[in-house]
Protein backbone atom coordinates (compact mmCIF):
# COMPACT_ATOMS: atom_id res chain seq x y z
CA UNK A 1 0.00 0.00 0.00
CA UNK A 2 0.76 3.72 -0.79
CA UNK A 3 2.33 5.82 2.25
CA UNK A 4 -0.30 9.21 1.78
CA UNK A 5 2.12 12.67 1.47
CA UNK A 6 0.84 16.12 2.10
CA UNK A 7 2.61 18.93 1.34
CA UNK A 8 2.03 22.21 2.55
CA UNK A 9 3.38 25.64 0.17
CA UNK A 10 2.85 28.65 -0.08
CA UNK A 11 2.33 30.58 -3.63
CA UNK A 12 4.31 32.73 -5.21
CA UNK A 13 7.66 32.50 -4.61
CA UNK A 14 8.21 29.48 -2.66
CA UNK A 15 6.25 27.63 -5.17
CA UNK A 16 8.11 28.28 -7.85
CA UNK A 17 11.05 28.05 -6.73
CA UNK A 18 10.17 24.59 -5.26
CA UNK A 19 8.56 23.04 -8.04
CA UNK A 20 11.93 22.17 -9.70
CA UNK A 21 12.75 20.06 -6.54
CA UNK A 22 9.43 18.71 -6.35
CA UNK A 23 9.78 17.27 -10.02
CA UNK A 24 13.33 15.63 -9.36
CA UNK A 25 11.00 13.68 -6.54
CA UNK A 26 8.41 12.56 -9.79
CA UNK A 27 6.20 15.39 -8.38
CA UNK A 28 4.32 17.92 -11.03
CA UNK A 29 1.18 19.49 -9.62
CA UNK A 30 -1.99 19.39 -11.68
CA UNK A 31 -3.09 22.56 -11.08
CA UNK A 32 -1.27 26.15 -10.81
CA UNK A 33 -2.36 27.96 -7.72
CA UNK A 34 -1.67 31.41 -9.62
CA UNK A 35 -4.86 30.50 -11.57
CA UNK A 36 -6.77 27.55 -9.67
CA UNK A 37 -8.95 28.73 -6.46
CA UNK A 38 -8.19 25.20 -5.20
CA UNK A 39 -6.36 24.69 -2.25
CA UNK A 40 -5.50 20.96 -2.03
CA UNK A 41 -4.10 20.04 -5.53
CA UNK A 42 -3.84 16.73 -6.94
CA UNK A 43 0.15 16.01 -8.21
CA UNK A 44 1.61 13.51 -10.65
CA UNK A 45 1.24 10.94 -7.82
CA UNK A 46 -1.87 9.71 -6.40
CA UNK A 47 -0.40 9.42 -3.08
CA UNK A 48 0.98 13.11 -2.75
CA UNK A 49 -1.45 16.63 -2.09
CA UNK A 50 -0.54 20.00 -2.19
CA UNK A 51 -2.43 22.09 0.09
CA UNK A 52 -1.54 25.69 -0.54
CA UNK A 53 -1.33 28.31 2.79
CA UNK A 54 -0.19 31.47 3.56
CA UNK A 55 3.60 31.73 3.78
CA UNK A 56 3.71 31.77 7.74
CA UNK A 57 1.14 29.57 8.34
CA UNK A 58 3.29 26.31 6.66
CA UNK A 59 5.18 25.90 10.34
CA UNK A 60 1.65 25.50 12.19
CA UNK A 61 0.18 23.35 9.17
CA UNK A 62 3.38 20.55 9.56
CA UNK A 63 3.70 20.91 13.34
CA UNK A 64 -0.11 19.96 14.00
CA UNK A 65 0.36 17.56 11.20
CA UNK A 66 -2.53 18.66 8.95
CA UNK A 67 0.71 18.36 6.56
CA UNK A 68 3.53 15.88 6.82
CA UNK A 69 5.97 18.51 5.43
CA UNK A 70 6.32 21.55 4.00
CA UNK A 71 8.72 24.26 2.69
CA UNK A 72 9.26 27.66 5.08
CA UNK A 73 11.66 30.61 4.67
CA UNK A 74 13.86 30.30 7.89
CA UNK A 75 12.54 33.78 8.68
CA UNK A 76 9.03 32.74 9.20
CA UNK A 77 10.13 29.45 11.14
CA UNK A 78 12.90 31.91 13.64
CA UNK A 79 9.95 33.80 14.08
CA UNK A 80 7.31 30.89 15.03
CA UNK A 81 10.17 29.13 17.17
CA UNK A 82 9.87 25.62 15.06
CA UNK A 83 7.96 23.51 17.89
CA UNK A 84 7.00 19.89 16.82
CA UNK A 85 9.11 20.29 13.66
CA UNK A 86 12.07 19.29 12.04
CA UNK A 87 14.61 21.12 9.75
CA UNK A 88 16.54 18.58 7.42
CA UNK A 89 17.45 20.26 4.61
CA UNK A 90 17.99 23.86 3.49
CA UNK A 91 16.46 24.03 0.01
CA UNK A 92 18.81 26.94 -1.08
CA UNK A 93 15.95 29.08 -2.00
CA UNK A 94 13.94 32.18 -1.59
CA UNK A 95 17.25 33.60 -0.60
CA UNK A 96 17.32 36.88 1.18
CA UNK A 97 18.78 38.53 4.40
CA UNK A 98 16.54 39.39 7.71
CA UNK A 99 17.78 43.12 8.10
CA UNK A 100 17.38 46.57 9.94
CA UNK A 101 16.48 49.42 8.19
CA UNK A 102 16.10 52.93 8.18
CA UNK A 103 17.08 56.40 7.16
CA UNK A 104 20.88 56.89 6.19
CA UNK A 105 21.05 59.71 8.20
CA UNK A 106 18.44 59.23 11.25
CA UNK A 107 17.91 62.01 14.05
CA UNK A 108 16.57 60.23 16.65
CA UNK A 109 13.64 61.98 18.55
CA UNK A 110 12.40 59.43 21.05
CA UNK A 111 13.94 57.68 24.09
CA UNK A 112 13.47 54.32 23.03
CA UNK A 113 13.87 53.55 19.15
CA UNK A 114 10.43 52.59 17.24
CA UNK A 115 10.86 49.34 15.31
CA UNK A 116 8.57 48.30 12.73
CA UNK A 117 8.16 44.99 11.67
CA UNK A 118 5.90 41.48 10.93
CA UNK A 119 8.89 39.58 12.84
CA UNK A 120 7.99 40.43 16.02
CA UNK A 121 10.21 37.98 17.85
CA UNK A 122 12.80 38.15 15.93
CA UNK A 123 13.17 41.63 16.31
CA UNK A 124 12.30 41.35 20.41
CA UNK A 125 15.53 38.66 20.78
CA UNK A 126 17.63 40.50 18.39
CA UNK A 127 17.93 43.75 20.39
CA UNK A 128 17.52 41.94 23.80
CA UNK A 129 20.66 40.09 22.66
CA UNK A 130 22.12 43.57 22.48
CA UNK A 131 20.78 45.03 25.43
CA UNK A 132 18.80 47.95 23.58
CA UNK A 133 15.55 48.75 24.60
CA UNK A 134 13.37 49.00 21.79
CA UNK A 135 9.22 49.62 20.93
CA UNK A 136 8.41 47.11 18.23
CA UNK A 137 5.16 47.83 16.53
CA UNK A 138 3.49 45.15 14.70
CA UNK A 139 2.57 45.17 11.35
CA UNK A 140 1.52 43.08 8.60
CA UNK A 141 3.32 44.21 5.69
CA UNK A 142 4.21 47.23 3.56
CA UNK A 143 6.53 47.97 6.55
CA UNK A 144 8.90 50.52 4.49
CA UNK A 145 6.29 52.85 4.56
CA UNK A 146 6.30 53.15 8.70
CA UNK A 147 9.17 55.32 8.66
CA UNK A 148 8.34 57.86 5.86
CA UNK A 149 5.00 58.75 8.14
CA UNK A 150 6.78 58.70 11.21
CA UNK A 151 4.91 55.48 12.71
CA UNK A 152 8.55 53.84 13.41
CA UNK A 153 12.22 55.02 13.52
CA UNK A 154 13.40 51.64 11.90
CA UNK A 155 11.80 48.84 10.14
CA UNK A 156 12.66 45.16 10.29
CA UNK A 157 11.67 43.18 7.42
CA UNK A 158 13.72 40.49 4.43
CA UNK A 159 15.89 42.11 1.62
CA UNK A 160 17.16 40.78 -1.02
CA UNK A 161 18.07 43.26 -3.82
CA UNK A 162 17.61 46.67 -2.00
CA UNK A 163 15.19 47.92 -4.45
CA UNK A 164 12.11 48.23 -2.49
CA UNK A 165 13.96 50.08 0.45
CA UNK A 166 15.74 51.96 -2.04
CA UNK A 167 12.26 53.38 -3.76
CA UNK A 168 11.50 54.07 -0.23
CA UNK A 169 14.63 56.36 0.36
CA UNK A 170 15.68 53.51 3.30
CA UNK A 171 19.36 51.82 3.38
CA UNK A 172 20.02 48.37 5.03
CA UNK A 173 21.50 49.28 8.52
CA UNK A 174 22.13 45.78 10.45
CA UNK A 175 22.47 42.08 8.99
CA UNK A 176 20.31 40.44 11.61
CA UNK A 177 20.41 36.70 9.43
CA UNK A 178 20.85 35.50 6.19
CA UNK A 179 17.81 33.54 5.40
CA UNK A 180 16.99 30.48 2.41
CA UNK A 181 13.69 28.33 2.63
CA UNK A 182 13.64 24.86 4.26
CA UNK A 183 12.17 21.73 4.15
CA UNK A 184 10.13 21.19 7.27
CA UNK A 185 8.47 17.58 8.73
CA UNK A 186 6.15 16.74 11.17
CA UNK A 187 7.61 15.17 13.91
CA UNK A 188 5.44 11.89 14.26
CA UNK A 189 4.95 11.92 10.41
CA UNK A 190 9.23 11.61 10.43
CA UNK A 191 8.85 8.27 12.21
CA UNK A 192 5.07 6.99 11.13
CA UNK A 193 5.80 7.18 7.37
CA UNK A 194 10.00 6.90 7.83
CA UNK A 195 10.98 5.39 4.86
CA UNK A 196 8.25 7.57 2.36
CA UNK A 197 9.80 10.95 3.94
CA UNK A 198 13.66 9.97 4.27
CA UNK A 199 12.99 8.64 -0.07
CA UNK A 200 11.74 12.51 0.08
CA UNK A 201 14.25 14.06 1.11
CA UNK A 202 17.15 12.60 -0.43
CA UNK A 203 15.52 13.26 -3.59
CA UNK A 204 15.34 17.13 -2.79
CA UNK A 205 18.76 16.77 -1.00
CA UNK A 206 20.34 15.57 -4.37
CA UNK A 207 18.05 18.39 -6.27
CA UNK A 208 19.00 21.54 -4.44
CA UNK A 209 22.49 20.30 -3.82
CA UNK A 210 22.41 19.93 0.16
P1 LIG B 1 2.57 35.91 4.12
O1 LIG B 1 1.66 35.67 2.97
O2 LIG B 1 2.44 34.84 5.18
O3 LIG B 1 2.55 37.31 4.66
P2 LIG B 1 4.88 36.57 2.47
O4 LIG B 1 4.02 37.51 1.72
O5 LIG B 1 6.11 37.09 3.17
O6 LIG B 1 4.06 35.71 3.54
P3 LIG B 1 6.31 35.55 0.24
O7 LIG B 1 6.49 36.96 -0.18
O8 LIG B 1 5.83 34.52 -0.74
O9 LIG B 1 5.34 35.42 1.48
O10 LIG B 1 7.71 35.10 0.82
C1 LIG B 1 7.96 33.76 1.19
C2 LIG B 1 9.37 33.66 1.74
O11 LIG B 1 10.31 34.03 0.72
C3 LIG B 1 9.68 34.58 2.92
O12 LIG B 1 9.32 33.96 4.15
C4 LIG B 1 11.18 34.78 2.80
O13 LIG B 1 11.87 33.69 3.37
C5 LIG B 1 11.40 34.75 1.28
N1 LIG B 1 11.40 36.09 0.66
C6 LIG B 1 10.58 37.13 0.91
N2 LIG B 1 10.85 38.20 0.15
C7 LIG B 1 11.88 37.82 -0.63
C8 LIG B 1 12.62 38.48 -1.66
N3 LIG B 1 12.35 39.72 -2.03
N4 LIG B 1 13.59 37.79 -2.29
C9 LIG B 1 13.88 36.50 -1.94
N5 LIG B 1 13.21 35.84 -0.96
C10 LIG B 1 12.23 36.47 -0.33
C1 LIG C 1 9.52 41.33 0.17
C2 LIG C 1 9.89 42.15 1.40
C3 LIG C 1 10.44 43.43 0.82
C4 LIG C 1 10.97 42.98 -0.54
C5 LIG C 1 12.46 42.98 -0.52
O1 LIG C 1 8.28 41.73 -0.29
O2 LIG C 1 8.79 42.35 2.26
O3 LIG C 1 9.42 44.41 0.67
O4 LIG C 1 10.52 41.64 -0.78
O5 LIG C 1 12.99 42.58 -1.75
P1 LIG C 1 14.03 43.52 -2.55
O6 LIG C 1 15.12 43.85 -1.57
O7 LIG C 1 14.51 42.67 -3.70
O8 LIG C 1 13.29 44.74 -3.01
P2 LIG C 1 7.56 40.93 -1.49
O9 LIG C 1 8.05 41.39 -2.81
O10 LIG C 1 7.63 39.46 -1.24
O11 LIG C 1 6.10 41.37 -1.31
P3 LIG C 1 5.19 41.08 -0.03
O12 LIG C 1 5.33 42.33 0.80
O13 LIG C 1 3.87 40.86 -0.62
O14 LIG C 1 5.73 39.86 0.70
Amino acid sequence: MNIALTIALSKGRIFKETLPLLAAAGITPKDDPETSRKLILDTSLDDVKLVIIRASDVPTYVSYGAADVGVAGKDVLMEHGGDGLYEPLDLKIAKCRLMVAGFENENPSRRRMRIATKYVNSTRRYYADRREQVEIIKLYGSMELAPIVGLADRIVDVVDTGNTLKANGLVPLEHIADISSRLIVNRASMKMKHARIADFIDKLGAACGS
